[in-house]
């Protein structure tokens, strides 16, 4: 291997380890975030959502070969504006794709961090906006997909949480379902 080719492969290395340090900054930001006490949601939307949100998106992309670093990314940010203060979640979508923009800071480059950006916009169910990108796709079918994998979560939101009482939270909850089982569908 001539001297160039051995720092070809060095660069590369490096660079797949700086992103992979990256993710592991974020997941440790976003699980601290979670751990707070200002977090409206306790603890368990890291554990019971964010986590399975990352799990299922990671899954899919690997199933569509779509890109695992951005859905990753992507999937680890798309709720925590609403993490870090609930009086942001009407506008979750926006304001965790602005608070995206940090990652330039650690040298991630801006057109990744502009794909990233796209998929927390475009993730929720309630808001319809076209998604662009395999990974805008994949990352708001994760998100539904989480709730079909953590009922128990969404019961805890609407009766500790919210204080609904039963027939308020069976009806919250089954819209909260439908509306994830139409995005999931894409319909
Ligand atoms: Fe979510």
């Amino acid at each position: 291997m001539s001297s160039k080719s051995s720092i070809q492969v060095k660069l590369v290395l490096d660079e797949e380890m700086r992103n992979e340090e990256i993710i592991n900054e974020i997941r440790k930001i976003v699980e601290n975030a979670c751990k707070k006490e200002t977090n409206y949601f306790g603890y368990g939307i890291w554990t019971h959502h964010i986590t399975s949100v990352v799990k299922w998106a990671k899954t899919l992309a690997r199933k569509s070969n779509a890109d695992e670093e951005i859905v990753e990314i992507a999937a680890l940010l798309h709720d925590y504006a609403s993490i870090v203060n609930i009086n942001n979640y009407s506008g979750h979508h926006t304001c965790g794709a602005e608070l995206a923009e940090e990652i330039k800071k650690h040298g991630y480059p801006q057109d990744k961090i502009e794909k990233i950006k796209h998929c927390i916009v475009t993730h929720r169910s309630s808001i319809d906006l076209p998604r662009k990108t395999i990974e805008a796709k994949i990352v708001a079918s994760a998100d539904a997909m989480s709730f079909f994998d953590n009922i128990h979560s969404l019961l805890y939101l609407a009766y500790i949480r919210h204080k609904m009482n039963v027939d308020e939270g069976a009806k919250w909850v089954l819209n909260k379902l439908e509306k994830a089982g139409k995005n999931h569908t894409g319909s």
